[in-house]
C-alpha cells in the first residue's frame, strides 16, 4: 500500500519520509513547501501544493493508490498563532477537513494525524495522561484540538482507523541534513545564542520546580518517527482500529538542565562560557508538561530510544552543518 504523507519536506515529516521508506512502506508527500524542502527527501516522490487543495489532493489520492495518510502539515508556532488566530485554523482546521473530506472519498482506511502536547494546556500534574481533560491555552493547541476531536468523528462515522499522536518536545535529528531550521524552540535558540556569542536565556526561574525553571518532556525526533512506523503497520494491519496517545519519554528534563546539557556536549570551553541570563517569564510557559507514555508502550509496544544526551549532540551536528547557510553569524565561540 501507498501513504500519503503530509508535510513530509518538513523538520519531522522527512524523519518520517525516511522512517517509514527504511520500514518498506511505499510513500508519496504532498508539501507545500512554505517551511520544507525537497532537498531532505531526495528520491522520494513528491508532490507540491497545499493539502487545502481539493481537486488536488483527490488526484493524488487517486493516482498513487494512497490507502493511508499521515498529516504532519501545519503551522506549528503559538506564537504566531496568537497574533493569526484565523490563519491557523485555516492551515491547521481547513486544511485537515479537506484532506479527510478526500480520504474518505478516495476510501483511505487508516489516517495518522499529528497532535501536540498543546492540546493539554497547563495541566497541574506530575505526569500527563491522555485522560487528562483537553484545555488548550492558545489558538495553536486549539486548533489540534480541534483536528483530533474532526478525525475521531470521521472515524466514528465511515469506519476510518485513525490514531492522534501528542507529540511532547521534539528535538534532535537522525541525520544532519534533516535538523530542524527553525530558530523557535529552547534547543536551536540556545544554539544561535552561543554561535553569536552570547549567554542562553532561561525565561524565568521562580517556576514551583526543584530549580525553579520549567521542565518539559524532550523526545528525539528520531523517536517520533519510529512512533509513527509503528502507528501506520498496527492501523494497516487492523490490529489498531482508533488511538489517542502521548509520544513522550514520560521523563522531566528542567531548562536549566538542558542548558547544562547543551554546554557539556556542544563542548564549550569554560572561558568561553557565559553563564545564563535569566529573563521575565514567557507568556502563557506551563511550568511543567510531562507525557505518561504508558498508554502508547500498552497500544503499540513503543519506547523512545534515545536520551537527551543524544537529542542536543545531534541537534549540534545539523546545526554546525547548516553553519556554512548561517553565514550572517559568526563561528560559535570555544566549540569543537
Ligand atoms: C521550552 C522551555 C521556555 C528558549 C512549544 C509548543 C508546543 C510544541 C513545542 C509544536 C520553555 C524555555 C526557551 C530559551 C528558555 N510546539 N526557553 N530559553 O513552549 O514547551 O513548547 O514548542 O508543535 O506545542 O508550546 O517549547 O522549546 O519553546 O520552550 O528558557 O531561549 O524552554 O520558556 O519553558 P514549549 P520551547
Amino acid at each position: 500500500m501507498t501513504w500519503l504523507i503530509t508535510g513530509g519536506a518538513g523538520y519531522i515529516g522527512a524523519h518520517v519520509v525516511d522512517a517509514m521508506t527504511r520500514a518498506g512502506e511505499r510513500v508519496v508527500v504532498l508539501d507545500d513547501l512554505s517551511t520544507g524542502d525537497r532537498a531532505r527527501i531526495a528520491g522520494v516522490d513528491v508532490v507540491v501544493g497545499s493539502v487545502s487543495d481539493a481537486p488536488l489532493v483527490a488526484r493524488v489520492l487517486r493516482d498513487h493508490g494512497v490507502r493511508g495518510v499521515v498529516h504532519i502539515a501545519a503551522k506549528k508556532q503559538v506564537e504566531e498563532s496568537v497574533r493569526l488566530p484565523l490563519y491557523y485554523y485555516k492551515e491547521n482546521v481547513e486544511g485537515l477537513r479537506v484532506l479527510l473530506d478526500a480520504a474518505v472519498d478516495a476510501e483511505v482506511e487508516s489516517f495518522l494525524f499529528s497532535s501536540s502536547a498543546a492540546v493539554y494546556g497547563a495541566p497541574d500534574l506530575a505526569l500527563v495522561t491522555e485522560a487528562v481533560e483537553c484545555r488548550p491555552v492558545n489558538p495553536y493547541g486549539e486548533t489540534k484540538r480541534v483536528g483530533e476531536r474532526m478525525v475521531e468523528a470521521v472515524a466514528a462515522a465511515t469506519g476510518l482507523r485513525f490514531a492522534n499522536l501528542r507529540y511532547f518536545n521534539v528535538a534532535g535529528s537522525a541525520r544532519p541534513d534533516l535538523a530542524d531550521r527553525g530558530c523557535s524552540n529552547l534547543v536551536p535558540m540556545v544554539f544561535q545564542q552561543l554561535s553569536l556569542g552570547r549567554a542562553p536565556q532561561i525565561f524565568g526561574d521562580d517556576y514551583p520546580t526543584a530549580d525553579g525553571t520549567c521542565i518539559r518532556d524532550f523526545v528525539h525526533v528520531a523517536d517520533i518517527a519510529s512512533a509513527h512506523v509503528a502507528a501506520a503497520r498496527a492501523l494497516s494491519e487492523g490490529q489498531l482500529t482508533a488511538l489517542t496517545a502521548n509520544i513522550g519519554r514520560g521523563e522531566g528534563v528542567s531548562v536549566r538542565e538542558m542548558v547544562t546539557i547543551i554546554r557539556d556536549v556542544t563542548g564549550t570551553a569554560a572561558e568561553d562560557w557565559a553563564e545564563p541570563v535569566l529573563q521575565a517569564r514567557r507568556p502563557g510557559d506551563p511550568a511543567r508538561v510531562v507525557a505518561s507514555a504508558d498508554h502508547i508502550r500498552g497500544s503499540l509496544g513503543w519506547r523512545a530510544e534515545y536520551g537527551v544526551e543524544e537529542m542536543v549532540r545531534s541537534a549540534w551536528e545539523g546545526w554546525t552543518s547548516q553553519s556554512s547557510d548561517r553565514s550572517a553569524l559568526p563561528p560559535a565561540r570555544g566549540t569543537a
